[in-house]
């Protein structure tokens, strides 16, 4: 295993906790204990009896009960609980994946869901996401990357960097598609329930059949990253339990509190995505309004979901007004050569809070340009 340094992990090592403004933040906004444990009475009695001894492997029953109602028909069985999403890609790659096996993954993409693949020696053909197709996905493309070979898809919708939302007809389609091929499908769905419109809101890929594989994570729509609990749902047996039996070798099981946290969590989640998309609606009005004053510097592909976006600048080189942004301005955005990209573009995060005044610091350093 030969793991790269992750770019995007490393460069917020750098300045997440020493810069005023993350203008870039693909998580939503958290928010403390008591005020999570504030949303559900008696919730708050309940957590100082949480026991602290080795929890089950797989998770809480109760938890994995809470996860299950996310999905259509996954019964709790079929979560298997992880610390983050972050281990759960670490995985499903250990547990499927060898020398020599093909995966074709979505791209621009969160590190890990290709380079983990790499470091087994596996080979990874993009399928890319462009721009000027509004970042949405080619299935002719995908039917051209399909090798004898080939193991698994790896696809992101709701997408980080790009807030790309698939369409329900291609979604099913690429379901298909895997499944005629005798192809799994990993669904990175970290970013699912935060829809701008509900009704464009996709199945989770694990409901579809037993080629697929649905990640999920208290981290992102519902804002609690610091309660490091993901998990993935799949009614594959075989996929389940080799990434159960990988799992005693990482964490063994969660942390017991911050199970209960995310089990009370999930049984209030749509207040919380209700809290998170509201901010993220209001946020959205400031950006387009910012995008449409500077036409002239930056192209805005509006996201339809999620909590990022993956604007360009069209003069000058990123990395040096990011570099410049963040020293004079204390304002960090991420440049897109993070994901490999080459194209001048950034990441944009929606879901903080204090975006009114990083925007105004932001316009600042943009006059004195
Ligand atoms: C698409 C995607 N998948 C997985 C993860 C990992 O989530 P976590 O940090 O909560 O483990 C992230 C985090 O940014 C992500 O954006």
């Amino acid at each position: 295993m030969n793991l790269p340094p992750f770019k995007l992990e490393r460069y917020f090592a750098k300045h997440e906790f020493n810069t005023e403004f993350l203008l870039c933040s693909s998580d939503c906004e958290a928010m403390s204990i008591a005020d999570l444990l504030a949303i559900e009475e008696g919730a708050a009695g309940k957590f100082g009896e949480v026991w602290l001894g080795y929890t089950e492997s797989q998770g809480s029953p109760a938890l994995r009960q809470e996860i299950s109602k996310v999905y259509e028909s996954i019964q709790p069985e079929e979560i298997l609980v992880h610390t983050g999403a972050e281990e759960a890609i670490f995985l499903f790659m250990h547990a499927v994946l060898k020398e020599n096996d093909h995966v074709i993954v979505h791209t621009p993409s969160y590190q890990s869901l290709s380079d983990v693949a790499k470091s087994i020696g596996s080979y990874i053909s993009p399928w890319r996401a462009r721009e000027e197709n509004g970042w949405s996905l080619d299935l002719d493309e995908l039917r051209h990357l399909m090798r004898s070979n080939t193991k698994a898809i790896v696809v992101n919708t709701p997408h980080n960097p790009t807030g790309y939302l698939m369409s329900r007809a291609d979604f099913n389609e690429l379901n298909r598609f895997a499944q005629e091929k005798g192809l799994l499908l990993f669904s990175d769905e970290v970013y699912r329930e935060s829809e701008y419109d509900p009704a464009t809101r996709l199945p989770a890929a694990c409901d579809l059949g037993n080629h697929a594989v649905s990640l999920g994570v208290t981290s992102k729509t519902y804002g609690l990253a610091g309660l490091r609990i993901g998990w993935i749902a799949t009614k594959n047996k075989k996929v389940y339990d080799s990434m159960a039996g990988l799992k005693d070798y990482t964490t063994i099981c969660n942390c017991a509190p911050g199970e209960f946290l995310a089990e009370v969590a999930m049984r209030n989640r749509e207040k919380l995505v209700e809290r998170n998309l509201n901010i993220i609606k209001d946020n959205l009005t400031i950006i387009d309004d910012l995008f449409a004053r500077y036409a002239n510097l930056f192209s805005w592909v509006r996201p339809k979901a999620g909590s990022m976006g993956f604007p360009r600048l069209l003069k000058g080189n990123i990395e040096e007004f990011c570099d410049r942004l963040v020293k004079e301005a204390g304002v960090l955005l991420l440049p897109g050569s993070m994901y490999e990209d080459s194209r001048n573009h950034f990441r944009l995060g929606l879901g903080r809070k204090n975006l009114p005044q990083a925007v105004e610091r932001l316009e600042e350093f943009l006059n004195k340009m």
